[in-house]
């Protein structure tokens, strides 16, 4: 029989909601993730790896910083620095919210954003507003996204091109979250035949795929087997941010998911490692370094690791959280931050930052 703690973690008090209306389960769940994930957890000891790489200081670069460019082309849209907003939310009033605020920032500052999974938007219309963002950014980069397991649970093709439409996205970005989905009360975690339905959906989508995990990384291994089925791009999501199982630990009163989640404090490959290892290994797939990539430094190594953009959720999710002039000054530091050393390593743009020298540390 299953044990219960008397007291689950309620919403937090981030960014009021609609309270003429109640909210649906899917809603509940969506603001509780995000209060939990703007709380601290002092129980996890991840890194994303970067601190283990440091570049060779060029003190005589012979660059003009004021010169630097730091514009990247991503299927055809021009960012101003190798990042984007990575999927967080959507699916409540909160979330709405959310959604609203950082697509005009990325528009503003002209970087990517994605949508959180439109799971819920799909089965239920009347919650396509809270991510309908393109008008609020017209110009950028934008990403769809629904987990990959759901293909197990009676997605198909279809629901990919709805996800689409619904934004007018750019492209669909799968994630891939076992370990999320045992921890979550109710998760599906069917995962078997996942592979052989990506390759059908990159087969029939007239957009690119990209698959991406969501805070435990994705290995080589895993990396050659989507590349091989025609997946454009892998989000690693790397270890070194965001524990999933101590977020649905704190949504739980289950006893037992109180004591199992304990084992997977530190699970997952950390960012640097996966970057570096797709990137010396798998071929034509491209790489967006995610997971802990917290500074315009993190990103620098990580583009000179062989990562071709960035993203960043949490971050992002803690700033919105406070204000729109924290988003930006967190934007403008990531840009003096990579700036400051694409100077100091001596690169004018970022495909010169790409053979950047940078070597493990420890
Ligand atoms: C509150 C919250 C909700 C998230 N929801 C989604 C989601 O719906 N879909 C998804 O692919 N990733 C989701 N993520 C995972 C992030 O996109 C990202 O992979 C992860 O947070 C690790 O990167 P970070 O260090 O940039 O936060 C979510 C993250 C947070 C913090």
């Amino acid at each position: 029989m299953k044990k219960f703690l008397p007291d689950p973690v309620a919403g937090g008090d981030f960014l009021v909601g609609d309270s003429r209306k109640k909210p649906s389960k899917i809603s509940v769940r969506k603001d509780e993730h995000i209060s939990i994930a703007l709380s601290e957890f002092p129980s996890v000891e991840l890194d994303p790896g970067f601190r283990n790489y440091r570049f060779e200081h060029n003190a005589l670069p012979e660059v003009d910083f004021s010169e630097i460019d730091t514009s990247v082309n991503v299927l055809g849209r021009i960012m101003s620095i190798p990042m984007m907003i990575s999927p967080i939310t959507g699916g409540s009033e909160k979330s709405k919210k959310v959604n609203r605020a950082l697509s005009e920032l990325a528009n503003d500052f002209k970087i990517g954003f994605a949508v959180g999974s439109q799971r819920c938007a799909l089965t239920d219309s009347s919650l396509e507003m809270t991510y309908k963002i393109r008008k609020y950014a017209p110009d950028i980069l934008v990403f769809a996204n629904f987990g990959a397991v759901q293909l197990n649970y009676g997605f198909s093709i279809d629901e990919c091109r709805r996800a689409i439409d619904m934004i007018d996205a750019d492209a669909m970005v799968f994630h891939l979250n076992p370990l999320h989905e045992v921890f979550q009360m109710g998760g599906n975690t069917n995962f078997s035949g996942i592979l052989n339905k990506i390759e059908k959906i990159c087969s029939k989508l007239d957009a690119p795929v990209i698959v991406k995990e969501v805070g435990y990384g994705i290995s080589q291994t895993v990396a050659q087997r989507l590349a091989d089925v025609g997946v454009y791009a892998i989000d690693v999501a790397g270890a070194g941010s965001i524990s999933w199982s101590e977020i649905e630990k704190k949504r739980s009163k289950d006893v037992v998911v109180h004591s199992a989640s304990k084992a997977f404090i530190g699970w997952g490959n950390p960012t640097a490692e996966c970057i570096k290892e797709i990137a010396d290994n798998v071929e034509d797939i491209k790489i967006i370094a995610s997971g802990g990539v917290k500074t315009g430094v993190d990103m620098a190594k990580s583009i000179a690791l062989g990562a071709d953009f960035c993203g960043n959720a949490s971050e992002f999710l803690k700033r919105v959280s406070i204000s729109r002039s924290e988003c930006e000054i967190f934007v403008e530091s990531l840009i003096l931050e990579l700036k400051t050393a694409m100077l100091c390593t001596g690169c004018k743009n970022i495909n010169e930052l790409r053979s950047a020298k940078i070597k493990k540390v420890s």
